[in-house]
C-alpha cells in the first residue's frame, strides 16, 4: 500500500471491533509502548478516567503493578525493545498480559492479543492499534463511528486546506508548533510526530493551561520570533478559549486555529488526527521527501539489538 493509501485506510480502522473480553477484577490499567504505537496510550489515558491508568513511554514499570494489574503492550511490530522489556517486567509481577500488535515477540508473550493487520507504517495503523482500547474501557456507538467514517472520507477526497498550510511551512521554513487542550493533548504530539516522521521536521508541542506558565514568555521574546507557526485546536472549554484569546492578544502572536467541524469527541479526535496526517504528508511531497523513510530509526534500532 503506498503511504496516500495508508492515510486513506484510516476510515476503515475506525470499523475495527475487536475488544478484550475480561471477565476478571483488575484494579488498574498500564499501557507500554513507543513513538506510532505508544501514543495510543497517551490518547486513551487522557480520555478514560474510570480506572487509574498510565501509559508508558519508556523503559521500566510502576512499582504499584502486581497481579490485579491489566498491563497492555502496544506495539505495531511485536519487536519494540522497551515494550518487550516491560512486559517481561510486568510478567514477572503476575499481571495480566494483553497484547495489540501485529506479530513479532510480544504475540507469543501475551495472555490476551489481538492481531491487528501488518503491512503499514506504524503511525498509519492508529485506528487497528486505538480501537481495541475504545471497544473494551469506553465503546463508541455504531452512528458517530458512522458520521466519523464521512468526515474521513470528505479529508481524503479534499485537503487543500492542509496542503496550503504545508505550503506556508516550506516556503517559511517554519518550525511547527503545536499547542493543545485536554482531551486533545496527546493529538498535538501526535502532530509533532507526524511532522518528525513524515515530514522530516522539527516541531513542538505544549498545551492549555500549563502553557501559560512557561511557553507564554517566549511565544513574546523568543529567538528567531518570527521561525515558528503556531496551531491550536478550537475547544469548547470556555476557559480555554479564553487562555487561546488572551495569550494571542499580550504576546502579539497569532495562532493557526484548526477547528473541528463538530465537537462530539470520537469525531473531533480523528478529525485533528487526520489533519495532521495530511499536513505532514504534504509538507513531505512539497520538500521531496519520501513519507514512509524511517530508515535512520531503522537503523539505530539494528544497531541497539
Ligand atoms: C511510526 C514508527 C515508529 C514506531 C516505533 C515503535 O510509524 O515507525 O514511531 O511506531 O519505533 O515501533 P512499534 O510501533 O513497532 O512498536
Amino acid at each position: 500500500m503506498n503511504f496516500v493509501d495508508e492515510l486513506k485506510n484510516l476510515k476503515e480502522q475506525i470499523k475495527f471491533k475487536e475488544k478484550f473480553n475480561l471477565d476478571f477484577d483488575y484494579d488498574n490499567i498500564v499501557i507500554s509502548g513507543m513513538g506510532g504505537s505508544g501514543i495510543v496510550g497517551d490518547i486513551i489515558q487522557e480520555h478514560y478516567t474510570k480506572k487509574p491508568l498510565i501509559a508508558i513511554g519508556d523503559y521500566g514499570i510502576p512499582d504499584f503493578v502486581n497481579e490485579n494489574t491489566l498491563f497492555i503492550g502496544i506495539s505495531y511490530s511485536g519487536n519494540t525493545e522497551e515494550t518487550l522489556n516491560n512486559i517481561i517486567m510486568a510478567r514477572e509481577r503476575n499481571a495480566h498480559i494483553l497484547a495489540i500488535t501485529s506479530g513479532g515477540k510480544l504475540s507469543d508473550l501475551a495472555d490476551y492479543k489481538i492481531i491487528i493487520p501488518s503491512g503499514l507504517q506504524p503511525r498509519s495503523a492508529i485506528g487497528y492499534m486505538l480501537m481495541p482500547l475504545l471497544n473494551t474501557f469506553a465503546p463508541v456507538q455504531d452512528s458517530v463511528i458512522d458520521e466519523t467514517y464521512n468526515l474521513l472520507e470528505s479529508m481524503d477526497k479534499s485537503h487543500d486546506e492542509m496542503r496550503k498550510i504545508a505550503l506556508k511551512i516550506y516556503e517559511n521554513s517554519y518550525i511547527p508548533v503545536i499547542l493543545g487542550a485536554k482531551p486533545y493533548k496527546s493529538v498535538a504530539y501526535r502532530w509533532k510526530t507526524q511532522f518528525n516522521e513524515n515530514s522530516k521536521t522539527f516541531a513542538f508541542y505544549n498545551y492549555f493551561p500549563e502553557l501559560n506558565h512557561n511557553d507564554t514568555m517566549p511565544l513574546k521574546k523568543a529567538y528567531r520570533k518570527d521561525e515558528y507557526l503556531y496551531f491550536v485546536f478550537n475547544s469548547d472549554n470556555p476557559r480555554i478559549q479564553k487562555r487561546i484569546d488572551v495569550t494571542q492578544e499580550i504576546t502579539g502572536e497569532s495562532f493557526n486555529v484548526v477547528s473541528s467541524p463538530t465537537e462530539e469527541y470520537f469525531q473531533k479526535l480523528f478529525y485533528l488526527i487526520h489533519y495532521a496526517d495530511y499536513v505532514t504528508y504534504e509538507l513531505a511531497l512539497i520538500r521531496n521527501v519520501d513519507p514512509t523513510d524511517v530508515s535512520t530509526i531503522e537503523e539505530l534500532k539494528r544497531k541497539l539489538a
